[in-house]
């Protein structure tokens, strides 16, 4: 009896008085641990005579629960204390006037848009638009996806539930290559803006920034992300023009001679041939870092417009041909800026966006500089 009141004493005494998680830990591995001095002592009740175990047993039994609930109250308690301290350490406090002189930035997506647009325009390309909801149509059908095509699932589709009359699902667009459509497409409906693309004819050129949805969330890809579609329709186009036209972008933007990139085959069902352009890349450190490394990272998909596509929108592929590129806009961002995870861009951190972000009024052109 005696022995259990004291061990009783000596651990209630010692929970209360840990200071962490660690030391709460080691007493109860000392206590309720397959060792532990209560787990000996209700070990010992099999060795009894009934009745000796009838007078022990809730004895022993009461004193384990007692410790196991002593125990998980206090790791509670100190679970509480080290979030307040962690909430207290990592405050923000929204409502305190903005630090000098940082008063407000460009994200470093849009920044990068600006710039890709500015070099594109300074190509002759113009800039168009189309919603962020499409239909499958747009998004896929129209693209030379087949139906119930295994394509498809290349892409995790956001789909929005189906229209009780029509059945239709409409969803979020997986890329921005609906664009390509909505600009080929002849449509009697004037365009509600002049960036709007609809229903221009050919020669083309645009590009169409925006955002694009995926299921999809790790260090190189988030749910929602920035893509910027290329598009260019003309008599006697080839894979040479869209080669000189990447090229040439990459140079421009990373604006140093040393980028290395590659071109690597691969399959669209919208364009044939079709490639992925990667650049190479450091992505060992906490940043990544062009020029240097062995590492690739994926920066754009392209390819010849394929026939059927231009067909589905009503322009014949004997007389008209074209190349289409999409790139990853925050990809060009990470690599440009060397920023290590892509998530990061859009956790809308006040610190990261001080540091990463630009200012409002350098807005970048071919002339005087582009960051
Ligand atoms: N839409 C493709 C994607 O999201 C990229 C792409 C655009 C490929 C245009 C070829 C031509 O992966």
């Amino acid at each position: 009896m005696t022995d259990l009141v004291a061990l009783d004493a000596d651990l209630t005494r010692r929970i209360a008085e840990a200071a962490d998680l660690g030391a709460l830990e080691a007493i109860r591995i000392e206590a309720l641990g397959k060792q532990g001095s209560v787990s000996g002592l209700l070990k010992s009740l099999g060795a009894m005579s009934p009745d000796e175990r009838k007078a022990r047993g809730p004895e022993i039994n009461g004193l384990r629960d007692r410790i196991a609930a002593l125990i998980a109250a206090r790791r509670e308690a100190l679970d509480q204390a080290a979030l307040d301290a962690q909430l207290a350490a990592e405050r923000v406090d929204l409502s305190l006037p903005p630090p000098p002189r940082r008063r407000g930035a460009v994200h470093p997506t849009m920044q990068v848009m600006d710039e890709m647009i500015a070099i594109f325009a300074d190509l002759g390309f113009r800039v168009a638009e189309g919603p962020d909801i499409e239909d499958d149509f747009h998004n896929f059908t129209a693209l030379n996806f087949p139906p119930k095509h295994p394509a498809r699932e290349m892409h995790d589709t956001f789909f929005f539930h189906p229209d009780p009359e029509t059945g239709e699902r409409r969803l979020l667009r997986t890329h921005t290559s609906p664009v390509q459509v909505r600009t080929l497409q002849r449509t009697d409906a004037p365009a509600p803006a002049p960036w709007i693309a609809n229903g221009q004819s050919p020669p083309i050129r645009i590009v169409a920034p925006g955002r694009t949805y995926r299921c999809d969330s790790d260090a190189t890809h988030t749910p929602m992300f920035h893509q910027m579609e290329g598009l260019v329709i003309d008599r006697g186009i080839h894979m040479g023009h869209l080669k000189w036209t990447l090229d040439r972008f990459v140079s421009r933007f990373f604006e140093t001679p040393s980028v290395v990139t590659r071109f690597r085959p691969h399959h669209f069902p919208f364009t044939e041939p079709s490639a992925e352009m990667d650049v190479q890349c450091d992505r060992s450190g906490s940043e990544v870092r062009i020029g240097q490394g062995r590492d690739w990272m994926e920066i754009v998909g392209c390819g010849m417009v394929h026939p059927n596509v231009l067909r589905n929108c009503g322009l014949d592929p004997q007389e008209w041909q074209g190349f289409a590129f999409g790139f990853g806009v925050d990809r060009l961002g990470m690599l440009k800026y060397g920023m290590p995870d892509l998530r990061e861009m859009f956790a809308s951190d006040v610190r990261w966006l001080g540091h990463y972000g630009f200012s409002p009024f350098a807005t970048p052109t071919t002339a005087a500089g582009l960051s």
